[in-house]
């Protein structure tokens, strides 16, 4: 295989992606493609890895969504891939040896196919380290982008094509809101609609405000009439995303809340709209009251606690206390009864004591989430956290977590049994995957329930008696 030169570029830069700039969001259209560009991929095929949260799920259909106005296909499996695109995530180390793994199983590929483009694209190319490691190990690779230009993937491949050499585009800071992206959709009744990008929130521990840049809203108008156009391509649900939807609005010229956009979105013609992810600190009454009028917005909130002790929540910048957060939770459960809470915990952040994670439980305890997504720390190069002493040892963390997880499924549990016989509303997913006669489907609060059913049933929504609850699912007869 030949060697590739790599042509000139910038590397990305921590603080740089630090910064953030006063300036006003520039808001562009996304162009249509010359036919150089927009017949590249004829006859050819595409195949991209997703790893990470939502957002990179989204970024990967608007990925699919560029390959396709360049004519590519979609591709069956990576063998008969001609681009495969590894959408990353950096979110923890153990998330970032999985690509690696993976970049490194691709060689073959390449060697036995070398006109076979390999892309890395997303939150790993923001960080610099990643980039040194792809040009130093993984040369075979041709394509570098990160998350603020996907965009111009077309020119970039057009590049990699016709320059033979290693392309690497990554921008430290993030540039326009770009609208009207060519998207296809994973799915024909659940979409994800970006609200926000960016986070401007610097937990210590999170790489995310560095690899996504500045809060960046989209105007109402254009989310309203995406949303709008989802309902009557027949739509049942809609996701609202963001790392931080709470902030939404903040860079907005008018003055517009993420509580204003639901109030809109709420008088729609569809039947779900969920969001995610909400900070504790700017979740207001406004938002509440909003919440609390029901219809389409579900009565579930994932509202991140990441510790239960106000010390380490100091550590780890995330602005509340614990009798903030267990204030918060006091408001919101009287406002919707019937609302379903969800979070995501951090254990063995540096210097955390086993008093300090105590707090945790305590927290998990009074509040009773449905379900909690646990991690231990992954320290993050160019974070604060990352430099915190810590000392706590990697089996005590482990154990930390066994505890927490093992708190949590008896709460889960305990929550799906209140479910029991009641009869739910539940939007008709697909054929389950063990027994070709039992479909599954969410309900609003987005648990999943069996049932068996016809599947000209998917995609619409129905009514089910719950008759079998357990930890993480519930089986239920179609009434
Ligand atoms: N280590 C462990 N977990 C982390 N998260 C974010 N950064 C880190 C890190 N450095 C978790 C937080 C966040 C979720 C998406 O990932 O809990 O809410
Ligand atoms: Fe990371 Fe905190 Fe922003 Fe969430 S709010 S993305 S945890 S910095």
């Amino acid at each position: 295989m030949r060697l590739r030169r790599h042509s000139s570029f910038t590397l990305p830069d921590i603080s740089n992606a630090r910064k953030r700039s006063r300036a006003e969001t520039e808001r562009t259209h996304y162009e249509q493609l010359n036919s150089e560009l927009s017949e590249i991929g004829k006859g050819r095929f595409y195949h991209i890895i997703t790893h990470g949260c939502q957002m990179n799920v989204h970024d990967t259909e608007v990925i699919a969504g560029l390959l396709e106005t360049m004519a590519y296909q979609v591709a069956t499996g990576e063998e008969d891939a001609d681009i495969i695109i590894i959408n990353t995530c950096a979110i923890r180390d153990s998330a970032e040896a999985k690509v690696f793994g993976e970049i490194g199983r691709l060689k073959h590929l390449k060697e036995q196919k070398p006109n076979l483009l390999i892309g890395v694209a997303g939150c790993m190319p923001q960080e610099e380290s990643t980039v040194l490691r792809i040009l130093k190990s993984y040369r075979f690779v041709d394509l570098v982008f990160g998350t603020h230009n996907i965009h111009r993937l077309p020119q970039l491949i057009f590049d990699a094509i016709n320059r033979q050499e290693m392309i690497i585009e990554v921008l430290s800071q993030e540039g326009s809101v770009v609208e009207q992206l060519p998207v296809v959709r994973d799915d024909q009744y659940k979409a994800w609609v970006n609200i926000i990008y960016g986070c401007d929130n610097f937990c210590t521990y999170c790489i995310v405000p560095y690899t996504r840049g500045k809060e960046r809203s989209r105007a109402p108008e254009q989310i309203i009439a995406e949303v709008k156009k989802l309902a009557a391509a027949g739509y049942q649900e809609v996701t609202l995303l963001g790392q931080n939807v709470n902030a939404y609005g903040k860079d907005l010229a008018d003055k517009y809340s993420f509580a204003d956009l639901l109030s809109e979105l709420h008088e729609l013609p569809i039947a779900r709209i969920r969001f995610m992810t909400s900070h504790p600190k700017d979740f207001d009454e406004e938002l509440i009251k909003v919440l609390a009028k029901g219809g389409n917005l579900v009565p579930h909130i994932h509202l991140p606690l990441q510790s239960g002790n106000t010390e380490i929540l100091k550590r780890m910048g995330r602005k509340y206390t614990q009798s903030m957060f267990l204030e918060l939770v006091h408001k919101i459960k009287q406002a919707i009864p019937n609302v379903v809470l969800t979070t995501d915990i951090i254990v063995g952040f540096p210097g955390e004591t086993e008093e300090q994670f105590q707090d945790t439980l305590k927290v998990v305890r009074e509040v009773e989430f449905d379900s909690a997504y646990t991690f231990i720390f992954s320290p993050r190069e160019g974070t604060p956290a990352a430099t915190m002493i810590d000392k706590t040892p990697e089996s005590e963390k482990k154990d930390r977590l066994y505890r927490l997880i093992e708190l949590q499924t008896e709460i889960s549990r305990k929550r799906n049994e209140l479910l029991d016989q009641q009869v739910i509303e539940v939007l008709v997913e697909g054929v389950s995957k063990t027994n070709p006669d039992i479909l599954f489907g969410r309900t609003a609060s987005n648990k999943t329930v069996n049932f068996k059913g016809d599947d000209s049933l998917i995609g619409k929504l129905v009514d089910l008696r719950i008759t079998e609850v357990r930890t993480w699912s519930l089986n239920g007869d179609l009434l």
